[in-house]
């Protein structure tokens, strides 16, 4: 089935700045409006300043204005789909809530779940 939402995501793979790594990320995130916010995963020389490109794509919808989100599909190209890493888990819960998320590689392989099955016991400001 073609999602035009996942071909976002690979496509968003292509922009990837990972020369030290190598390892391409592709997001692309769907707000309550149906438009898609893309993102790429950017490195740094320092190693520790690099960001994903699920938080690329989260910071540059919140900065577009888009509030509520329907779903974000991340590509890799690895055989084992390429979930969110913990700090895009804390960023996606924060900005997106339980959204569903949809892995997938250039082969068409998916797999989808919902925030909550990935980061069962979030950290956020109802604690505060
Ligand atoms: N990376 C992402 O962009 N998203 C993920 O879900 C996993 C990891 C990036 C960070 C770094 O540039 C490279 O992949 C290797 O960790």
């Amino acid at each position: 089935m073609s999602d035009a939402l996942l071909d976002a995501a690979l496509a968003a793979r292509a922009q990837a700045f990972a020369p030290f790594s190598k390892f391409r990320v592709g997001a692309a995130l769907e707000d309550a409006d149906g438009r898609i916010h893309t993102g790429c995963n950017v490195e740094n020389a320092t190693y520790g300043l690099t960001v994903c490109a699920e938080r690329v794509a989260v910071l540059k919808a919140i900065s577009e204005g888009a509030r509520k989100f329907r779903r974000i599909a991340v590509a890799a190209d690895t055989d084992v789909l390429t979930p969110p890493c913990g700090a895009c888990r804390q960023i996606l819960w924060e900005f997106c809530g339980d959204v569903e998320i949809v892995l997938v590689n250039p082969r068409g392989k998916t797999e989808s779940y919902r925030l909550k099955e990935l980061f069962p016991r979030p950290f956020d400001a109802s604690f505060i």
